[in-house]
């Protein structure tokens, strides 16, 4: 299936996607008081990077601020760092951040669905930082095949997102994800949780683990090494080996 098509096929709303992360402040607050877990994947993320042992090239889809990976790249054999994401308000943040990393920087503002065909050459890491969930079904699919053909060989595509839990229905997820930040995110005023439910109930289209290892088996990648998943089964790091 060609870019296009997909894309044709699609009610996604970028725009709206991108304009609630301009207002990157919010989503900043929910990451400091680590109501994403990022404490705990950088932790595991980090122990998967000692293990993968060699210099790498680093690509980084929907960056954000890169606040995050420059965290965890700073002092590995990183050889270069580029960085997609929708939001210039992040994108400018990742300007700075990025300039620590002491490598080769390319910071591209855009749809990583329709940008990432435009880069040149491979990558031996590929991360998907909290972003692959906005894609609806079908871009996912397309885009697993395209994330192949980026990868360099003996490279390992990471993501971490929000997964169903085996049989769960988005409306279920959607439910108790709801009454979790409503209970659990006491450090946000109530309009700020109004702000990230709408975000979250309107543009992320969580999968079960097992589709997404469906979609990656189809796009000669393994199955999913499971890195982590939080004790609300909410979300998960995973690791995808090509074939
Ligand atoms: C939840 S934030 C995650 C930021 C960072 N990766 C992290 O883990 O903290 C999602 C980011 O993905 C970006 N994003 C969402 N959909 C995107 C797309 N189709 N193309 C590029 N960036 C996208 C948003 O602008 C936002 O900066």
């Amino acid at each position: 299936m060609e870019l296009q098509e997909v894309m044709k096929g699609s009610d996604r709303d970028a725009v709206v996607v991108r304009e609630f992360f301009n207002g990157w402040s919010l989503y900043r607050r929910i990451v400091d008081n680590d109501y994403l877990y990022h404490r705990s994947v950088r932790e595991f993320f980090s122990r998967w990077l000692d293990a993968f042992g060699r210099p790498f090239s680093f690509l980084d889809l929907g960056c954000g601020d890169a606040d995050f990976s420059s965290g965890i790249l700073r002092g590995r054999p990183l050889q270069s760092y580029t960085g997609i994401d929708l939001s210039p308000v992040a994108l400018d943040l990742a300007r700075q951040n990025t300039a620590l990393l002491g490598v080769p920087c390319n910071l591209i503002a855009g749809d990583f669905m329709t940008s990432l065909g435009g880069l040149v050459g491979t990558y031996d890491i590929i991360y998907i930082g909290l972003s692959l969930h906005h894609l609806q079904r079908r871009e996912k699919e397309f885009f697993f095949g395209e994330l192949r053909g980026k990868l360099a060989p003996g490279g390992v595509l990471l993501i971490f997102d929000p997964v169903l839990t085996p049989g769960e229905s988005r409306e279920s997820y959607m439910g108790r994800w709801v009454d979790h930040a409503q209970w659990a995110w006491r450090a946000l005023t109530v309009e700020e949780i109004s702000g990230a439910v709408e975000h979250v109930t309107t543009s992320d289209y969580p999968e079960e683990i097992a589709t997404l290892n469906h979609m990656a088996i189809g796009a000669s990648f393994k199955p999913a090494e499971i890195l982590f998943t939080d004790r609300t089964d909410f979300y998960a790091l995973m690791a995808f080996d090509g074939v």
